[in-house]
């Protein structure tokens, strides 16, 4: 879907700047939630901000997709989970056989909302048990993680004739690895309580936080593996916002005490005033707008700045002001590049996200799936508006404050972003993280990239210093697991292991000779 011509598209500088104004004063007026959130709702709807928001779609039925019926609630015990029993076809790569591997979906009823049911699955490590623990997240916001398991990083893959087929490259196949889909209203996850809608990361890292106790609880076996946090995208905010929130209740002791040594963040938005200005740069230097462009756009810039600032100090309605002008940026790079998948530039947009998924909702509306998923009558819908839009004024928030802290306790952290993603490309993702201050930030800027290897072939660049790591990802655009499925798996093998950067496949690289290491490209 191409974006229609916004309000603030090419040199609409002036009308940005007075909207801006207008909202941050209505902001004083009015510090009730509900009327900016209404009007981030009507924004967006009327200035089709983002593509990849449908029209045409009926406000009602979002609900219905969120609240949902739930006639046994009062019945089950808060985790209902359940061995999955689905047909898969090839060769595992394992020796046990179908039945032997542990492939679970289930329901979380979570512990501090009114009635919010959290979906998951687990599938146990095809390697070894004693493999790390590993959690995934999709982001949107409102997008499931089964995007991920069906076309990135999951153990099968849905062929064209909805069979499932064995991923060689699976994730699973280094790690016990579980998909959740959130926040509430995302995929299959829902609540009866209009309530439990989440609007930013604070709620969400308590959700994840209790769904995470609660699988603790029923797979105490796990407690002792280490634990890793993933994803791509919007999860640029929820994992940094999880990671605090799981280091956290581990030192005041709330829970289970998890595991956590790492998180990792695929083509992530984390941290916008950084991200926002550089798009109009990556654009330029991949050939997607002109010289002049570029200065146009790069006018709205230290607008978009202003407005982040404002968010982080003045509220919500400053967040939702600052989305509606940063964003004017995006767009404008869209109108003039043409219909380029922003997630690919190499590619053209074709679907609603650019990409054709068609074959997961089909599949996961068949009934017999959805019988083996325990998933009952709800309807499956890959990425849901309402929790999008609920979620509008925590985009432009600044998720980067809370990660030294993490990783001055040692908690390893890995940006890695594919080189042909526009939407969180690799030069914004790179750019914040090298300017994150902690103790180690001068000799990590200081650090030269250097190759990272797959069977002797350089897979991308890297960089990495402590416990802080940057990968940018060759031949591969945002969903880096799903263009470079064998680099991918290797990336998290060697990275929960601490190879990441030492492991340098020294006999390939000795066999080529001639093939140079690239360094300091930047
Ligand atoms: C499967 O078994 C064979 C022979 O017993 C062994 O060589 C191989 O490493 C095993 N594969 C896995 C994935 O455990
Ligand atoms: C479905 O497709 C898979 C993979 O292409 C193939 O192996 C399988 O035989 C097909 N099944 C049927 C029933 O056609
Ligand atoms: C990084 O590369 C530059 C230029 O190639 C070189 O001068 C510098 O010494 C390198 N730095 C380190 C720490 O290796
Ligand atoms: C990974 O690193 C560890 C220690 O850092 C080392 O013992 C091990 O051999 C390495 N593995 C590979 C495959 O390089």
């Amino acid at each position: 879907m191409k974006p229609q011509t916004s309000l603030f598209s090419g040199h609409a500088c002036g009308g940005g700047l007075l909207l801006l104004f207008f909202l941050i004063i209505q902001c004083q007026c009015d510090a009730h939630y509900s009327a900016p959130l209404r009007f981030a709702q009507r924004l967006i709807r009327d200035l089709n901000l983002l593509p990849s928001i449908p029209q045409d779609r009926d406000q009602t039925q979002d609900a219905a997709a969120f609240i949902g019926d739930d006639a046994d609630s009062n019945r089950t015990p808060r985790l209902v989970e359940k061995r999955i029993h689905l047909p898969i076809l090839g060769d595992s790569g394992s020796n046990a056989s179908v039945h032997e591997l542990g492939h679970h979906a289930g329901y979380y009823e979570l512990q501090h909302t009114h009635a919010a049911k959290m979906f998951y699955f687990f599938f146990e490590s095809r390697g070894k048990s004693s493999d790390p623990v590993v959690i995934w997240l999709t982001g949107g916001p409102g997008c499931s993680s089964e995007l991920a398991l069906f076309y990135e990083n999951g153990p099968f893959k849905i062929a064209d004739n909805l069979s499932l087929v064995w991923n060689d490259y699976g994730w699973d196949k280094a790690s016990n690895l579980i998909y959740v889909d959130q926040p509430t209203g995302t995929g299959f996850s829902y609540s009866t309580d209009p309530r439990d809608i989440r609007f930013g990361e604070k709620g969400v890292a308590n959700d994840l936080y209790d769904f995470l106790q609660a699988f603790f609880m029923e797979h105490p076996e796990y407690l002792d593996n280490e634990f890793y946090i993933t994803g791509e995208s919007y999860a640029g905010h929820y994992i940094p916002a999880f990671a605090s929130r799981v280091h956290q209740g581990n030192k005041n002791k709330e829970g289970l005490h998890i595991n956590l040594k790492g998180f990792a963040i695929g083509n992530g938005l984390t941290d916008p005033e950084i991200q926002y200005g550089a798009y109009a740069d990556f654009a330029l230097d991949m050939g997607l707008i002109g010289e002049s462009t570029h200065k146009t756009i790069s006018k709205i810039y230290p607008l978009c700045k202003l407005g982040i600032e404002l968010c982080s100090t003045a509220g919500t309605v400053a967040c939702i002001a600052s989305y509606a002008v940063c964003n004017s940026i995006f767009n404008s790079i869209l109108l003039s590049a043409g219909n380029i998948n922003y997630y690919d530039i190499r590619k053209k947009c074709e679907g609603t996200l650019c990409y054709d998924f068609s074959k997961m909702d089909t599949f996961l509306n068949d009934k017999s799936v959805r019988e083996a998923l325990g998933v009952g009558n709800r309807k499956f819908v890959s990425c849901s508006p309402l929790v999008y839009e609920a979620m509008i004024a925590d985009w432009m928030r600044d998720l980067e404050v809370g990660i030294p802290e993490l990783i001055e306790d040692g908690i390893k952290l890995l940006i890695y972003a594919g080189e042909y993603d526009l939407i969180c490309n690799w030069l914004g993702n790179y750019r914040w993280v090298n300017s994150m201050k902690w103790s180690g930030s001068e000799t990590f800027v200081e650090t030269n990239m250097t190759s990272f290897t797959v069977d002797g072939e350089e897979a991308g660049l890297i960089k990495s210093y402590g416990p802080l790591s940057f990968l940018k990802v060759h031949d591969a655009g945002h969903m880096v697991p799903m263009d470079q499925p064998k680099a991918a798996l290797e990336m998290l093998r060697r990275w929960t292991r601490g190879n990441l950067s030492n492991e340098f496949d020294m006999n390939m690289l000795a066999q080529k000779t001639g093939n140079t290491i690239h360094l300091n490209v930047f």
